[in-house]
C-alpha cells in the first residue's frame, strides 16, 4: 500500500516512521499541501494522508479517482476541507481520527484564556526585559465566572469539566443537547442566552454550512460588554471582519484564537522573514488583548502517537476491507 503524504512536517515523519513499523506502509512524504498543483504527486499511490488545510474539493477528488486513489485518510478529526459527495460518487472512503486527544485541545483552550487574562506572555516579555513594572498586566479571577461552551462533543466537555473545577459557573449550547452533562452548575441554553450571559465564551462545534460566522455583526452584538471569545475549533466559525469590529468598539474584550478563518497558507509556517499579506491577521496581531497560536491545540506527544496509530490503522482497515466508525459518511 503506496500512501502519498501531504503536507509533512518533521514530526510528522518522526511519528508516522516509528508507529509504521508494526504496519510496514510505503509513505511518500510531500512538504507542500495538496491541492489542484500538487493532487499529481499523488499519481502510483494507492491512498493520500491529509491534515487540515489540505484541499479536497470536487476537482481534486476526481483527479484523485482518475489515478486509482480509493482511500482518503485525514490525520485529523475536522473534515470540514472534504468534499463529502464528490467522494461517495467517486468511490473513495474517508476515514478520520475522531478523538485523538481531546484533553489536550480542551487544555489549550484553557492556557489561552489564562494566558490572555493574565498577561502572561506580556509579562514574560517585560521580565525577561528587566521591567518588573505590574502596570497594565491586571486581569480578573476566573472563579465564578460565567463560561459559555458552545459544542457539548468530546473537546466541549473536557473544556467545559475543567472551567467547573475553576469554580466557573457553566452555560452550554448544542444542537444535540445530551441532558445528562447536566449537573449543579451546568445547564444548557439557547444560544442567544448563553452569548449574552456569559463571561468567557469558547467555541467547539465542528465547522458546518449552518455554523460558518456563528460569530457574527449580530451574535458579537449580543455579547456582554467585555466578553472573552476564544476558538480552537476551526476558523471559520468566526467572521474575522466582525470580531476586529468588535475589538475596536470595546464590546469584545480579549480574543483568543488557534484557528483563523483564512489560515491556510500562513499557520504552519515559518514566515518571519517574509511580509504578510492579509491585512486581517496583522490587524488582529496589533490587539493587545488578542492572542493567536498557530493551530497548536492538538500538539502534544500524546495526540501525535494517537494520531500516527489511528490513521495507521485506518488504513489496515480498509485494506482488509473492514468497516470503520471512523469512517466519515455524508
Ligand atoms: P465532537 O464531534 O465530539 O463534538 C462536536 C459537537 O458539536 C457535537 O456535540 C455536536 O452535536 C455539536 N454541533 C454540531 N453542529 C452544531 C451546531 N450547529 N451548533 C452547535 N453545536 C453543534 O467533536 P470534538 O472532538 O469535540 O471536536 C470539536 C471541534 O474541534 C472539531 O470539529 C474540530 O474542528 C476542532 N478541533 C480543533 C483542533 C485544534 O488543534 N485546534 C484539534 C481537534 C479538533
Amino acid at each position: 500500500m503506496k500512501i502519498a503524504f501531504f503536507s509533512y512536517k518533521s514530526y510528522d515523519k518522526e511519528w508516522f516512521n516509528k508507529t509504521n513499523v508494526d504496519f510496514g506502509f510505503e509513505f511518500k512524504y510531500f512538504r507542500v499541501a495538496l491541492d489542484e498543483e500538487t493532487v499529481a504527486y499523488a499519481k502510483d499511490s494507492d491512498a493520500v494522508c491529509v491534515f487540515v488545510n489540505d484541499k479536497l474539493n470536487r476537482e481534486i477528488i476526481e483527479k484523485l479517482h482518475s489515478y486509482g486513489i480509493k482511500l482518503i485518510v485525514l490525520r485529523c478529526a475536522g473534515f470540514n476541507n472534504v468534499d463529502l459527495e464528490a467522494a461517495q460518487e467517486f468511490g473513495i472512503s474517508v476515514r478520520r481520527v475522531p478523538a485523538y486527544s481531546p484533553e489536550a485541545v480542551a487544555e489549550h483552550a484553557v492556557a489561552l484564556i489564562m494566558t490572555l487574562n493574565r498577561k502572561i506572555h506580556r509579562a514574560y516579555g517585560r521580565v525577561r526585559d528587566g521591567n518588573f513594572s505590574l502596570s497594565r498586566l491586571t486581569g480578573f479571577n476566573v472563579n465564578g465566572k460565567t463560561v459559555g461552551v458552545v459544542g457539548t462533543g468530546k473537546i466541549g466537555m473536557m473544556f467545559a469539566n475543567i472551567m467547573k473545577g475553576f469554580g466557573c459557573n457553566i452555560l452550554l449550547y448544542d444542537k444535540y443537547p445530551n441532558k445528562a452533562y447536566e449537573t449543579e452548575g451546568v445547564r444548557y441554553v439557547e444560544l442567544t442566552e448563553l452569548l449574552k450571559s456569559s463571561d468567557i465564551v469558547s467555541l467547539h462545534c465542528p465547522l458546518t454550512p449552518e455554523t460558518s460566522h456563528l460569530m457574527n455583526q449580530y451574535t458579537f452584538s449580543l455579547l456582554k460588554d467585555g466578553a472573552m471569545l476564544v476558538n480552537t475549533s476551526r476558523g471559520g466559525l468566526i467572521n474575522t471582519r466582525a470580531a476586529i469590529d468588535a475589538l475596536k468598539s470595546h464590546k469584545l474584550g480579549y480574543l483568543a484564537m488557534d484557528v483563523y478563518e483564512m489560515e491556510e497558507g500562513l499557520f504552519f509556517n515559518n514566515l518571519s522573514d517574509t511580509i504578510i499579506n492579509d491585512d486581517l491577521i496583522s490587524r488582529l496581531l496589533a490587539f493587545p488583548n488578542v492572542l493567536i497560536t498557530s493551530h497548536q491545540a492538538f500538539f502534544t506527544v500524546e495526540a501525535l502517537e494517537q494520531i500516527a496509530a489511528v490513521t495507521l490503522g485506518n488504513i489496515k482497515d480498509f485494506v482488509e476491507g473492514k468497516n470503520s466508525d471512523n469512517e466519515v459518511k455524508l
